[in-house]
């Protein structure tokens, strides 16, 4: 994309958690009392946090995450992996709760389901990550998530608020907001089933024209854009004067484990570069629609030449 060159850019810093995901494909969900077999176990680098800053280092930003990990094995790897990415992580600290871990068992259509042990993630304390937050400069992007406590969350929020930093906050896994939280929202990110949930909708949008309306309703609660984020039918993007489908891109899915990460981390890359959203969301559907066509979290996302291949239509990554 023309607007992403290698010219000095804010600072990309990442609040959020980091876990070990153990990881098994299965042929479906077992029922309740039932025991199948699954593929072999697989234990890779995941949490939401993280994935996005490794998404974003990835592509080349200039990425600090902010964190916690507990005291075990799976702690050093998992900053280990971030930083060989280039992310720097002198903000992950370490404590004496383990480790968060997610169970994820991926489906032959490349769906999942997670379950998370949030670990030393869930102890990641305001006053722990305050002295950490004097990274956040004016333009800086600011990335958060909800697999850290939401008091966390908040002071994270009007940090980047008084530093005259850009806020994106991935409602995910879904839990009540305040409306206090969500007026210090730049962009929000939500998927179908965390956008259900934030409205308290029935059902979920399926559809570019039903994810708009629903769009629209959340911006009611604050945020300054909604994001909605629709697998493969790509974006809806809106703000108090408009909305905008931008669509994705067809790939053959195997997994969609960290998609959405994936996306947000690409998206605070092309913000990161003054990238127009229009085009800062195509460029992001773009490395969202590589990282479905690999398994794992952080080992299916693409680089940057792998993103701009896609989108000048000379990649098929399926
Ligand atoms: O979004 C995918 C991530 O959710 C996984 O990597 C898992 O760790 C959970 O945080």
């Amino acid at each position: 994309m023309s607007s992403i060159a290698a010219a000095s850019q804010p600072p990309i810093v990442v609040i959020g958690s980091l876990n070990a995901d153990l990881v098994q494909r299965v042929s479906r969900l077992p029922r309740p009392g039932e025991t199948i077999t699954g593929s072999e176990l697989v234990i890779v680098p995941g949490g939401k946090g993280a994935n996005q800053a490794y998404a974003a280092a990835r592509l080349g930003g200039d990425v600090h995450m902010i964190g916690q990990v507990g005291e075990d094995a799976f702690g050093p790897a998992l900053i280990h992996h971030l930083a060989a990415a280039g992310v720097d992580t002198s903000g992950i600290q370490n404590c004496s709760t383990a480790t968060g871990t997610a169970v994820i068992l991926v489906l032959p259509n490349g769906e999942n389901v997670i379950i998370i042990a949030p670990g030393a993630n869930g102890k990641l304390s305001p006053d722990l990550a305050t002295d950490r937050l004097a990274v956040i400069e004016r333009g800086s992007i600011v990335l958060l998530q909800l697999e850290i406590p939401l008091e966390t969350i908040e002071v994270c929020l009007a940090t980047a608020r008084e530093r005259g930093a850009i806020t994106i906050l991935d409602p995910a896994p879904a839990q009540v907001l305040s409306p206090t939280l969500l007026a210090m929202v730049d962009y929000l990110t939500p998927n179908q089933t965390e956008a259900a949930f934030l409205l308290k909708a029935e059902r979920e949008a399926s559809s570019p024209q039903e994810a708009e309306d629903a769009a629209r309703k959340l911006l009611l609660q604050g945020p300054s854009n909604v994001i909605l984020k629709l697998g493969e039918l790509g974006v809806v993007i809106a703000d108090t004067a408009a909305c905008a489908h931008v669509p994705g891109f067809s790939v053959k899915a195997v997994d969609s484990t960290a998609a959405g990460d994936t996306f947000n981390g690409a998206l605070a890359f092309a913000l990161s570069h003054n990238t127009p959203l229009l085009e800062a969301a195509r460029f992001a559907n773009a490395a969202a629609a590589i990282s479905v066509t690999r398994h794992g979290a952080q080992s299916s996302i693409p680089d940057l030449s792998e993103v701009r291949s896609l989108l000048a239509g000379s990649h098929n990554p399926s």
